[in-house]
């Protein structure tokens, strides 16, 4: 495929780099080379600042660059996009802190040189603040550079869906789906700003140069729709199309749905590989609505694919062929089926029983992506030890903390040590629940943490798991961490290689491949990688397989899949009920028509892939769970 009719559908420059690191190195090479460039004429940068987990490895490299190549900035001056009304600076969720903390306070910037919207501006004066904001840009000269992430719902700095081409600096009023993908880090939807001052479309678009990031598959369909689709004001990052110097830089997972990725097929001439045939005969299935033994010559010859008819046909063939290898990876036996023929199943038959390590990166992840699996491999017989990566405490609501300090100073009453330490704890979650801009202490954070061990313990028992299979590893990456502000280290890469050698394992499920790299799930399955690699000459690692599970948010398409495990519609309802236990996990904003509970979005994903092997033309179950093999 030549370079013309790879892009043929994408109106904006996108590239994809090998990694988030890698495509932000590119990024901070260049931002250097303008300030230089710039320093070198005598004359200022003016950058367009981002906030969110996207642009950290970039302001992380430009440290770097200060600090090892004596980049100086100096003669920078910098405009933030964007920042949360009604918060002070020092609240922890505050773009003002997120900047000074992950770049101003690493390097030479003149704090005169820093400009964030202010979020505590009284109402009656942010009208005239936004417009002042608009001068000083105007001011310096311009934005050289704009640096953006994207939402999910598709808005770049605050500027949601309905934003016109040519809004200026105001007062917005933030998308329900942001608010809820923010509730995380303000521990509840309740807790999250409903309005936020951002830089408008039209500002954005004066700037003389805009470079867009995006990492992990959540946004690979909203940066395909940005790229490919025409503008429109209910997508704003699509207007970016006009923009005459704008690019994208992507990981892989993020250019996912790119058409000359997903359906190379369609713009361009293609290799058809065996792996290429069954995504685009699963493909073109669903997309014509018929099973895939249903598929005639015309429906290929209609949809790009008459090459892969010459190549593999006729269509008869082909189709038996994609059916018998989709038939194939279904199994009720997901550690293999002991004495079987297992040429055709997805796991072998031996050894039996097998020891299997099931890695959940937070509490409950096990139990969404692979509950009803998690049970069938201990009834099934097999060592089964549930590893519990991280604490899971970030995660769990003041509240739900409360109750059970009252709980331990109600029941020891008296006792000396564990009532002093809850005593401790009761009085850092007043102070918070008084001041959301405190942080937990080491010891609420410690005491939530164990609120998710008994969680977490109470469903391993409803699904069936004896009794201590479980181990918590609380990874010290995640107990020193903030989310978006994670840094692994050799600590968390030793206590994995550790209790991998010591667990010898003939199978690993795990999660996390494919998730922003800076969410827990994607640092765990970094850390499964290099854990691996260190236990490289070991025996059991020559003998042991590797199975991707998902947590519902995104599923595996059909050609992805290599293992399907059906759940009848009793072990669909044991699985929920185990999910159900996560009680400081659910939601605290009451269900509308979308699914905010966990368990029903894990229901309605185990019922979406039985649903789509249904349309595919294979027998209809009631739910099936899906895992890929990993080839390590
Ligand atoms: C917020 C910010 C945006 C950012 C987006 C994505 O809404 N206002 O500027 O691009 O989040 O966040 P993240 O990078 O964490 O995915």
């Amino acid at each position: 495929m030549n370079a013309a009719e790879t892009r043929q559908r994408e109106k904006i420059p996108t590239e994809i780099h090998a990694s988030a690191d890698a495509a932000s190195k590119v990024l901070a090479a260049e931002i250097a080379a303008l300030i230089r460039a710039r320093a070198a004429e005598g004359r200022r940068a003016v950058l367009g600042l981002a906030t969110g987990s996207t642009p950290v490895r970039l302001y992380r490299e430009l440290i770097r660059l200060h600090k090892e190549e004596g980049l100086s900035f100096a003669n920078v001056v910098t405009f933030n996009l964007d920042e949360y009304y009604g918060l002070g600076r020092g609240h922890p969720e505050s773009y003002w802190r997120f900047m000074h903390e992950q770049l101003f306070n690493h390097v030479d910037l003149p704090a005169a040189h820093i400009h964030v919207p202010d979020g505590t501006a009284p109402r009656g004066e942010v009208f005239g603040w936004c417009r002042a904001y608009e001068e000083q840009i105007r001011e310096a000269g311009g934005l050289d550079l704009q640096i953006l992430g994207i939402g999910r719902t598709g808005h770049i700095g605050f500027n949601e869906p309905g934003s016109g081409r040519d809004s200026r600096t105001r007062l917005v009023t933030l998308d329900s789906l942001t608010r809820r993908d923010a509730a995380r880090d303000f521990l509840g939807e309740a807790n999250v700003p409903r309005h936020a001052i951002t830089m408008g479309v039209g500002t954005i678009l004066d700037a003389r140069k805009i470079v867009l990031l995006a990492w992990g598959e959540a946004k690979a369909r909203v940066v395909a729709e940005a790229v490919e689709n025409p503008p429109v004001d209910s997508l704003p990052a699509s207007f970016l199309q006009g923009h005459p110097d704008v690019r994208f830089l992507l990981d892989p997972a993020a250019g996912s749905e790119l058409t000359r990725i997903k359906h190379p097929w369609l713009v361009g001439q293609v290799e058809w590989t065996p792996a290429l045939g069954r995504r685009a005969v699963t493909w073109l299935s669903r997309e014509v609505k018929r099973p895939i033994l249903k598929l005639l010559d015309e429906h290929y010859g209609e949809h790009g694919m008459s090459d892969l008819l010459t190549e593999q046909g006729p269509a008869y063939n082909l189709n038996i062929r994609i059916f018998n290898e989709v038939q194939h990876t279904i199994t009720g036996w997901p550690g293999g089926k002991p004495k079987a023929d297992d040429t055709h199943r997805p796991e072998r038959a031996s050894p039996f029983p097998k020891r299997v390590v099931v890695l959940a990166p937070e509490p409950s992840d096990e139990m969404l992506g692979m509950g009803g699996t998690l049970s069938r491999l201990v009834e099934q017989g097999h060592e089964v030890t549930v590893v519990y990566l991280t604490s899971g405490n970030l995660a769990v609501p003041d509240e739900e903390a409360l109750i059970v300090t009252d709980l331990v100073l109600d029941f020891v009453n008296g006792a000396a040590g564990p009532e002093s330490a809850a005593r401790g704890a009761r009085a850092a979650l007043a102070r918070k629940l008084a001041d959301p801009s405190a942080s937990d202490t080491p010891e609420t954070r410690r005491l939530k943490g164990l609120l998710r061990r008994g969680e977490a313990r109470a469903a391993l028992r409803l699904a069936g798991v004896a009794a201590n299979a479980e181990r918590f590893l609380d990874l010290p990456f995640y107990e020193k961490g903030r989310y978006r502000q994670f840094r692994p280290g050799e600590a968390d890469q030793a206590a994995l290689t550790a209790l991998l050698a010591e667990l010898r394992p003939h199978q690993i499920f795990a999660t996390g491949e494919g998730q922003d790299p800076s969410s827990v799930g994607a640092v765990c399955f970094e850390l499964l990688r290099a854990a691996l690699e260190a236990n490289r000459e070991q025996a059991w690692r020559k003998d042991c397989r590797v199975w991707l599970y998902r947590t519902p948010d995104k599923a595996w398409a059909p050609h992805e899949i290599d293992m399907a495990v059906p759940l009848s519609p009793a072990q669909l309802a044991r699985k929920v009920q185990a999910i159900y236990q996560h009680k400081s996990q659910r939601s605290q904003t009451p269900a509308g028509e979308d699914l905010h509970e966990a368990w029903q979005q894990a229901e309605a994903a185990a019922r979406a892939i039985a649903q789509t092997y249904d349309s595919l033309g294979l027998a209809e179950y009631e739910a099936i769970e899906a895992f890929r093999r990993w080839m390590f």
